[in-house]
């Protein structure tokens, strides 16, 4: 398996502040992770590509972004244009990803599919092999501070299984919950990507929590 990377999700983050918070911890952190909802998919909103657009203009990190949108596809071209690295789709909206998937490598993004908890790995099994990153769901989507669901480990293990046993390159992340509780869990089924918002934003010290959560992960390995 890969080293493991730490993605901080800016939900959690003080919007006010948003340059301030993701400097504080950019040298300790792999890439960002960016929440875009719609208020349809799921029932909150939060930002879309003002927001991201200041972000890239605030850090060369990797910005992840996170589609929870009815119609995802139809923002690709834009989403590259503010800035962003990856997308990432859920599955449950584009049950055939084929297409979308070869537009975001047309145009220059990284792509990824998203299962939320109740979804089958077999959902995406026939697009592994078109992906960067599969995005397993420890939480139902929607919002920040929820706790992590251990009944999805076993699919946590069941993709690691499928992309180690296809040689694909792809990465396997996981969001909702993430702790120094949790993200060993998360780390021993398989995962190499760690999405964490409460647990690194809503820390007195967000620079301490990486650290935490980094060192928690390494002692798995
Ligand atoms: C939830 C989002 C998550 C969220 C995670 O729909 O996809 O990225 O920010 O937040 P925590 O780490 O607080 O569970
Ligand atoms: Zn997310």
């Amino acid at each position: 398996m890969k080293p493991a990377r730490i993605a901080p999700s800016l939900l959690a983050a003080d919007f006010a502040r948003l340059g301030e918070e993701v400097h504080s911890i950019e040298p300790e952190v792999d890439m960002l992770h960016l929440d875009v909802m719609d208020g349809h998919f799921v029932p909150n909103l939060t930002f879309g590509m003002p927001v991201i657009a200041s972000v890239r203009a605030a850090t060369s990190l990797y910005l992840d972004c996170h589609l929870m949108t009815t119609n995802p596809d139809a923002y690709l071209e834009e989403l590259k244009a503010a800035g962003a690295d990856l997308v990432t789709l859920h599955i449950e909206v584009i049950p055939n990803p084929t297409k979308v998937a070869e537009l975001a490598r047309e145009i220059g993004l990284d792509f990824g599919l998203v299962l939320s908890p109740p979804t089958p790995f077999e959902s995406v099994e026939p697009f592994v092999e078109y992906v960067d990153l599969l995005l397993i769901m420890s939480v139902h989507p929607g919002f920040g501070g929820q706790a992590f669901k251990p009944e999805v480990l076993p699919k946590v293990e069941a993709a690691r299984k499928f992309v180690d046993s296809h040689g694909f390159p792809v990465d396997i992340q996981i969001d909702g919950g993430i702790t120094t509780r949790t993200a060993p869990l998360a780390r021993e089924a398989g995962a190499d990507v760690f999405v964490a918002g409460t647990a690194i934003f809503r820390d007195p010290d967000p620079v301490g929590a990486v650290r935490r959560l980094r060192s928690a992960i390494e002692s798995v390995e």
